[in-house]
């Protein structure tokens, strides 16, 4: 039987909002009441209750490069919230707040420039260095998302800077710098707290790749009907979040979700695929998601340690120290281009890529 449903041409659409070049936003600012029906998802998507009194942890980085005692109690705090949350925030992590408020009007100001030159920018070319689009898995993912998006690869090549945008050069160069830094910080703290030396995880090159990606999400008339960013795990090592204080970024853990409130001045750090698959499981890459609102926009920029696609052929499987026995390998050898690939083409449909490369 033919319904009226059935004559919905869902490419037709994807298709003509891709080749509009404007994202989201040049949606909202058209000025539309209702959402396009390829951003709805088809179940309510906000309906499990959030909302819980506990929160993530807050880690107070301080004097964890000067003093040993201060330090025991950060690495054991961060043991605790990547094996059971996989996700925590730091607040005294040393880059400066200034530098965290320009970097988002940074991004702010690269979605609200000329939309003609703007549109030079959008691609679904993977292998160009400075992408911007709506939606990476447009074609593949079940729903479009709310959200317009762009990226760099940042490390461990660089693009020169005349190929990064203007709006927001500068500060892209000097937030990475920060966050190159605090990353090898951060992952000194989480090879101890796996019980390694403190150079285990740099020395394996976990640090040495960063792509910065900048979310722009825009208010939506129907917030209730889509979302901003659908369920997914983060494939990379590692990923620092830098939120502004609108909030909707959401964790899912023992199966309900809560909710990560805007903290001025912090960071949100969170396991990512490949350190649950090195750490065999000890370290958590949990779920999140992020609702759309009807106030807007929101900014964030997540800097995802990976080599992706830049990566070499090096090769990352369970840590021989953290195997036994007892404690036999959960996973097979994968490059960081194979999984990215993997989790690339699979897109935002909820399933964890992790279950693909289980032993
Ligand atoms: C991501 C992500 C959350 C946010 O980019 O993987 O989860 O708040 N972002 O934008
Ligand atoms: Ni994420």
């Amino acid at each position: 039987m033919i319904s009226a449903t059935d004559s919905y041409n869902r490419t037709a659409e994807l298709k003509s909002f891709d080749e509009s070049k404007a994202g989201v936003k040049g949606l909202v600012d058209a000025g539309l009441s209702t959402i396009p029906r390829m951003f709805i998802h088809p179940t309510d998507p906000s309906s499990s209750p959030p909302k819980h009194d506990v929160s993530i942890p807050i880690i107070d980085l301080t004097g964890m490069t000067n003093d040993p005692v201060l330090r025991k109690v950060i690495v054991e705090r961060i043991r605790e919230a990547s094996e059971t949350w996989g996700f925590f925030q730091v607040v005294n992590h040393s880059i400066p707040i200034m530098v965290l408020e320009e970097m988002l009007e940074g991004v702010k100001r690269f979605y609200e420039q000329d939309v003609e030159v703007k549109k030079g920018y959008y691609t679904r070319d993977v292998a160009k260095k400075v992408v911007y689009n709506s939606n990476y898995d447009l074609y593949t993912g079940p729903a479009a998302n709310w959200r317009d998006t762009f990226y760099c690869f940042m490390a461990p090549q660089p693009p020169s800077p005349q190929d990064l945008p203007n709006t927001c050069r500068e500060i892209l160069m000097e937030y990475t710098k920060e966050v190159m830094k605090l990353g090898r910080v951060l992952m000194e703290l989480l090879s101890e707290a796996l019980g390694l030396s403190a150079n285990h995880l740099n020395d394996i090159d976990c640090s040495e790749g960063l792509v910065v990606v900048g979310h722009y999400y825009p208010a939506c008339p129907q917030p209730e009907l889509t979302l901003g960013t659908s369920k997914h795990a983060d494939d990379g090592f590692l990923t620092l979040l830098l939120q502004d204080q609108i909030g909707g970024l959401q964790i899912l853990h023992e199966d309900k979700w809560f909710d990560v409130p805007p903290v001025p001045g912090a960071l949100v750090v969170n396991i990512g695929d490949l350190l649950q698959l090195i750490s065999n499981d000890t370290f958590k890459s949990v779920e999140h998601r992020v609702l759309a609102n009807r106030i807007g926009p929101r900014v964030s920029v997540a800097s995802f340690f990976t080599t992706s696609f830049q990566g070499t052929s090096k090769i990352y499987g369970p840590i021989k120290d953290l195997v036994s026995e007892d404690n036999p390998p959960r996973y097979r050898e994968v490059t960081v281009s194979e999984y990215v690939t993997y989790a690339l083409a699979k897109g935002l449909d909820g399933v964890s890529s992790l279950l693909n490369f289980r032993l």
